[in-house]
């Protein structure tokens, strides 16, 4: 693994958390989950999550009934939606290439840019849910063939955004001489809206690698993560890229660890059992279907998958200094980002500012100080307010 530079230790960790715009929450269980899909809830959890130090939503983007997710709002409308309803968070929008042209969405996402002031963002995601494609007459496309697409995808969107007439010709796009008017905002140190990119198998690395700004993963423990940042950065260094990275885990912050982890035996012992399976049985079509197996899910066990982006791995669940202390082994490793997810969202993320976030500053400041350096929380959006 290369070294981090002392401008990883320098820059806060950012926090983000999932936008539940689907229903069910986010772990596949019968446990209370205080919460709910609908605006009005999001709307006002939005608006707690800015005021206590998270950058970040991400909108999940789901068009059919699946696993616990028997609703859902779509994803670009509902990010909108909320950057209209905050001042600073940045709401990035799942899309899947396959169901959009990306000359529409990188100009949807200028649109939304400018409404919101420069918040809007994507992730770029390829899919696993073959039945939504299916089912829609949309062609499914074997899974490395999915990173072929996504790859050209994201070039289209950043071309378009970054060049005037621009042109692309390849397998899935032809773009010709196209200027897109007006461009996105102009914000400083941001060459234009950021693309994240969600995908776990080698495919997916090697493309994130060469064209995402930021990777995303499912959950995972720390040599898992390892793993993945060494995946994506030999793609990435090939092309003199240097992406940065977040990591997907649910918090499960309690007084005492023993109360953590038996909330974590509630939602293991009440899991919806046939949509656990129905999912471990769908989710076969990501990274599992191909040559070497590795992949988003492919080592998850019944119980990883209730929370179904592996949540539980990355082991956020304990007292908040043990949360903390977690976190920090993670940005020792290179994590620049924590996607978080809850049992009670509004709650739990207000707690979540309050009690785990400083704790995490003044141990980032002493780690960046072991290493030579200061943090800096200037301009960083993510102090709290
Ligand atoms: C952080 C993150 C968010 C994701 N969000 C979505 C989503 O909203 N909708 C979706 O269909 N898939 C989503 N995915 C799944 C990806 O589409 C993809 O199927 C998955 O990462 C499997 O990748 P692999 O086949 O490369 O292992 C997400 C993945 C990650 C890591």
């Amino acid at each position: 693994m290369p070294e981090l530079a002392p401008a990883h230790f320098e820059t806060p960790l950012k926090f983000a958390y999932w936008v539940p715009n689907v229903s069910g929450g986010l772990v596949v269980s019968t446990i209370e989950q205080r919460t709910s899909w609908d605006f009005d809830y999001n709307k006002k959890l939005a608006r707690i999550a800015e005021d206590s130090g998270f950058e970040y939503a991400l909108t999940q983007t789901r068009y059919a009934a699946s696993y616990g997710a028997d609703k859902q709002h779509e994803a670009t409308s509902f990010s909108l939606a909320l950057l209209g309803a905050t001042d600073r968070l940045k709401v990035i929008s799942a899309v899947h290439p396959g169901m959009w042209h990306p000359g529409v969405l990188a100009k949807f996402v200028i649109t939304a840019d400018h409404i919101s002031g420069g918040r809007a963002a994507v992730n770029i995601v390829s899919g696993w849910l073959k039945d939504e494609f299916v089912n829609f007459g949309l062609p499914w496309l074997e899974h490395d063939e999915r990173y072929v697409r996504t790859e050209e995808f994201i070039r289209v969107l950043r071309g378009l955004w970054t060049e005037q007439e621009y042109s692309q010709a390849g397998k899935y796009y032809n773009i010709t001489d196209f200027t897109l008017s007006p461009p996105p905002v102009d914000v400083p140190g941001r060459p234009h809206p950021e693309i994240f990119f969600g995908g776990n198998s080698t495919a997916a690395q090697a493309a994130a690698g060469r064209v995402a700004d930021w990777y995303f993963s499912n959950g995972k423990d720390l040599e898992g993560f390892k793993d993945n940042i060494a995946g994506v950065q030999a793609s990435a260094s090939e092309v003199g890229r240097t992406p940065k990275f977040g990591l997907n885990g649910f918090v499960i912050s309690r007084e005492s660890e023993s109360e953590a982890k038996d909330t974590l035996r509630e939602i293991v012992e009440k899991a919806h059992r046939p949509a656990v399976e129905g999912f471990a049985a769908a989710v076969k079509e990501a990274g599992q279907s191909t040559k070497d197996g590795k992949g988003m899910w492919a080592d998850s066990s019944f119980e990883d998958l209730i929370q179904y982006n592996d949540g539980f791995k990355t082991g956020l669940i304990g007292t908040p200094e043990q949360i903390a202390d977690r976190i920090i082994e993670f940005k020792k490793i290179g994590v620049n980002l924590f996607l978080t997810a809850y049992l009670h969202f509004q709650e739990e993320v207000a707690d979540f500012g309050k009690q785990i976030i400083p704790i995490v500053r003044e141990k980032e400041a002493e780690l960046a100080r072991a290493n030579g350096t200061e943090l800096n929380l200037e301009d960083s959006q993510t102090a709290a307010a």
